[in-house]
């Protein structure tokens, strides 16, 4: 039987995954949750509904996401085309403490994109200090400075999940199975999440390698994730799990020491 020597090397945020012998090695890869779109390294949506700035900025939170600033004319242009149906949308700045400056949720590398729409901003009345896009009257510009509380949906914006791509294959002794992604989870700034899922394990071990315990979850019918978190003795544990935290969200929980979570991709 072919075993699986996989070395998962972690440098800070960073996850690379090393093969060795004739086994399929698993190779780190990337996607996005369900309704999530990827573009460039990142995962983006559309808000459910239409709030004020301020409340549009914690739903963005709330997904783990912060609210999206183009950073480029084409990442503006991907904005405007997820949001193509929507008249106005929420861009993630404001100036309320000191006019003029443009303070923003999701920071990215440089300065933001603002491609000013004619004569903005003008802060009219001296109460315009959120910024909108207005993907259908564009005209010369489409960015504008507008009252902040006005009901509009926004784009929110996250790092996308890391994953390790593990191919399976019946030659290697395994039953037939098709291949699988497993994702983890990362915050808003791509960081690996420190929360597991709790309350669902149906199995456990010391393990010494994340595909590791990848590969127990895909040998498991019943294993729908797993945890990867360290015990008193330095050890590393894998915890497999019969859910995924989409089935439990409250048991999806920081534990107050290491232990990170993942599971299938979805694409
Ligand atoms: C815009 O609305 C049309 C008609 O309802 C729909 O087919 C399309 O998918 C929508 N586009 C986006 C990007 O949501
Ligand atoms: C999942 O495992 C837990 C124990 O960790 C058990 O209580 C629960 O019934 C299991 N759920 C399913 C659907 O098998």
């Amino acid at each position: 039987m072919c075993l699986f020597r996989v070395l998962l090397l972690m440098v800070g945020p960073a996850v690379t995954a090393v093969g060795a012998d004739n086994c399929p090695s698993a190779v780190v890869d990337a996607s996005c949750p369900p309704s999530w779109i990827l573009w460039g390294h990142s995962c983006y949506r559309l808000t459910d509904a239409p709030h004020h700035w301020y409340q549009s900025m914690l739903a963005c939170h709330d997904m783990g996401a912060k609210m999206a600033v183009p950073y480029s004319p084409q990442e503006n242009e991907f904005m405007m085309q997820m949001a193509q149906n929507e008249t106005k949308y929420w861009i993630g700045c404001r100036d309320i403490i000191n006019e003029g400056t443009w303070e923003c949720d999701a920071q990215g590398d440089g300065e933001p994109y603002l491609n000013w729409w004619d004569g903005n901003p003008e802060n009219y009345g001296d109460y315009e200090h959120c910024l909108i896009s207005l993907p259908y009257y564009y005209n010369n510009g489409n960015i504008n400075d507008h009252e902040c509380y006005t009901f509009f949906r926004t784009i929110c914006v996250k790092k996308q999940d890391k994953c390790i791509h593990h191919p399976v294959q019946p030659a290697c002794g395994y039953p037939p199975t098709r291949a699988r992604n497993y994702c983890f989870t990362t915050d808003a700034d791509g960081q690996l999440l420190n929360s597991c899922l709790l309350d669902h394990v149906i199995g456990e071990f010391v393990t010494k390698s994340s595909p590791q315990c990848a590969s127990a979850c895909i040998l498991e019918p019943r294993c729908h994730s797993f945890n990867i978190k360290h015990n008193h003795q330095g050890q590393t544990i894998c915890q497999i799990n019969n859910a995924t935290r989409c089935n439990d969200p409250a048991q999806f929980q920081e534990i107050g020491s290491y232990c990170i979570y993942a599971q299938e991709c979805i694409n």
